[in-house]
């Protein structure tokens, strides 16, 4: 299981902050400080999810997830721009949208989103490390980010709305009518919602290659093992053999028979 060392989780979270203090200004920034700093203890450590084969269900894997979809999506608004696609956005619209997308998973203002998996059957079968915490009111998870800002009273421009709001795509079906329609009126206006999901799904795709070679690297070890111990067990077993017959060859040579 991959798992971050309290060294790398400190430096997710000081890059975070220093992020937020670099693309930010004004009451904007004071605010969002405000919220960061309420929630640092609990957003430092959360999971991105909570089944190991998804994407950074380990300590500290939102603040991972988060930073790399901003870098993802500030590589693929390059890309988009440098093919010719219309930029109507600005690069501190495009960062608040990727930063704050999957903040619902940090939970509302008193509990965890993700808890601990207590269920050993769950861990082992399911691949289950946290799961849902019970005593949040349902919401998804972009809901719940968006009323999570606006109770930091943490304003946000159109398109920042419309990228959050659409970054999981097609996977959220209430996003539907958004990316779906026939009407050329209601098509989206911005390819801030396009760059937003292809970052975020780069990301978690990338996060879950990395979680599966840790867990094959970590399985050929085991594999080593068990390997070595069956060696040296034949190899026991052998040099018990050997010497079952030097004890014979002795007693033939020497013995009183
Ligand atoms: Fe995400």
């Amino acid at each position: 299981m991959k798992e971050l060392t309290p060294e790398q989780i400190q430096e997710n979270w000081n890059q975070l902050r220093q992020l937020i203090n670099d693309t930010f200004k004004g009451e904007r920034l004071d605010k969002l400080n405000h919220m960061y700093d309420y929630f640092e203890d609990r957003m430092c450590i959360a999971p991105a999810s909570g089944k190991e084969h998804y994407h950074n269900a380990h300590v500290g894997g939102y603040v991972e997830h988060v930073l790399h979809v901003i870098d993802c999506a500030v590589k693929l608004k390059k890309l988009w721009e440098d093919g010719g696609a219309t930029i109507n956005f600005s690069d501190e619209e495009l960062i608040f949208a990727a930063m704050h997308h999957d903040l619902g998973k940090v939970g509302d203002m008193k509990n965890d989103y993700y808890i601990p998996q207590e269920s050993e059957w769950h861990r082992k079968n399911q691949g289950s490390i946290f799961t849902h915490n019970g005593e949040l009111q349902y919401m998804t998870v972009t809901d719940r980010a968006i009323w999570l800002l606006q109770y930091f009273e943490i304003p946000m421009s159109e398109w920042e709305y419309v990228g959050l709001r659409l970054t999981d795509g097609l996977y959220e079906e209430a996003n539907k009518s958004y990316y779906v329609t026939y009407n050329p009126d209601f098509s989206l206006k911005s390819n801030i919602a396009y760059i937003l999901h292809a970052a975020d799904s780069m990301a978690t795709h990338i996060e879950h290659d990395k979680w599966k070679s840790v867990e094959q690297q970590e399985e050929i070890k085991v594999q080593e093992n068990v390997e070595n111990i069956k060696k040296a067990v034949t190899m026991e077993d052998t040099s018990k053999q050997l010497s079952e017959k030097s004890k014979d060859l002795f007693e033939e040579l020497f013995g009183d028979k």
